[in-house]
């Protein structure tokens, strides 16, 4: 009998799915099979896994039988509606939406900064907010070394969060604005080629938006930091792939440069690109189909006492997304 797990993936056409299957082949992760599963309009599409044609089946309840593990990308009602069937079924739900990211019994893990948490898991682990996630790869190891009270940033978030027919969307406004043409948008509020949106996400009534409020909530929660105070402004770039974050920190005790740089350069998962004099700072185009973080312009804030600034790029839709999430997968199944 062959040996691995039954897995499937719920969303597997979407732009987090497609990295998913990757991913589980390229880190060998043990699938004895796999399961693809999205929506009635992709039902009869086939994609491959290890060189072989796999069809796509419509996610429901009943997708779930033999499953041991379900990698949930299928935004947050889909998971909501889909992910207890999986767990009555005895399938672990690994979720990439933020339907259960706050709820106490859920842990919300990035395996570098809190694996300890997945032991306490009762069918579903939370795979947090991609900004979130690319921010604290970076804040954490500092925390770890000064202790972090405060913290003020501003995001520059590629298209691609926004899924698949957002990438299209800024392909075709882009080519539309050369050519003097406009297309109207659809997935975003505004045009979004030769742009920036500062909205990501929809407001809430004081005046942040989801995507910043969730930031700061799960920053906490991740953190085992209750009393973190932070705010940041989220901002959609017309950018096709990955992350950006500027970084404003206060800590407890006193900082240098040089003890931040070795804290972050000993991180896993995280590389220092930070040499102003060659120019070498991380952008998105560099870490976009990486699997680090990079963080570089780390320098003494010039507002805070006991503050550190500085900006964090990484690939959303692999370490801010499926990447975070097989490696939850590794970690649960260790051993
Ligand atoms: N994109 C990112 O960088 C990112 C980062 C972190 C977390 N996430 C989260 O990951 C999830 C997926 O995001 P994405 O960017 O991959 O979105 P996407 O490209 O729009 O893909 C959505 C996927 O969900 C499937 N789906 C939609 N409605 C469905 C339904 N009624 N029943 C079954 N399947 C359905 C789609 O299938 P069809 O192709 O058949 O429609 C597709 O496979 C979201 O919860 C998002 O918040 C995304």
């Amino acid at each position: 009998m062959s040996t691995g797990f039954n897995v499937a993936i719920a969303g597997a056409t979407g732009a987090v799915g497609t990295e998913l299957i990757r991913l589980l082949e390229e880190r060998e992760f043990p699938v004895r099979q796999l399961k693809l599963l999205a929506s009635e309009k992709s039902v009869g599409k086939t994609l491959e896994f290890k060189g072989e044609r796999i069809p796509v089946e419509l996610l429901s309840n009943d997708s779930f039988r033999g499953i041991d593990l379900v990698l949930f990308s299928a935004g947050a009602t889909r998971s909501k509606q889909f992910a207890g069937s999986a767990v009555e079924s005895g399938a672990v739900v690994i979720d990439n939406s933020s339907a259960f990211r706050m709820d106490e019994e859920v842990p919300l893990v990035i395996p570098e900064i809190n694996s300890a948490d997945i032991s306490s898991q009762r069918g579903i682990i939370a795979n947090p907010n991609c900004t979130t996630i690319i921010a604290l790869m970076a804040l954490y190891p500092l925390h770890r070394t000064f202790g972090v009270r405060r913290v003020i940033a501003s995001s520059y978030q590629a298209v691609s969060g926004a899924g698949a027919r957002a990438i299209n969307e800024l392909s075709a406004q882009s080519n539309a604005h050369l050519r003097s043409e406009r297309v109207e948008p659809e997935v975003f509020p505004h045009p979004i080629a030769f742009n920036v949106l500062p909205q990501v996400d929809v407001f809430s009534e004081t005046g942040y938006t989801k995507e910043e409020i969730k930031f700061v909530n799960e920053s906490r929660k991740i953190m085992h930091h209750p009393a973190l105070r932070a705010s940041i402004t989220c901002v959609r770039v017309p950018v096709f792939r990955a992350h950006s974050v500027a970084v404003h920190a206060e800590f407890e005790r006193p900082v240098s440069v040089e003890s931040a740089r070795d804290a972050l350069a000993k991180f896993p998962g995280l590389e220092v690109v930070d040499n102003p004099g060659a120019k070498a700072y991380p952008t998105p185009l560099n870490c976009a189909g990486k699997n680090n973080c990079e963080v570089g312009r780390i320098r003494i804030d010039s507002a805070f006492d006991n503050g550190l600034a500085f900006w964090v790029c990484g690939d959303q839709l692999l370490k801010g997304a499926a990447l975070n999430a097989v490696q939850i997968a590794e970690e649960l199944f260790r051993g």
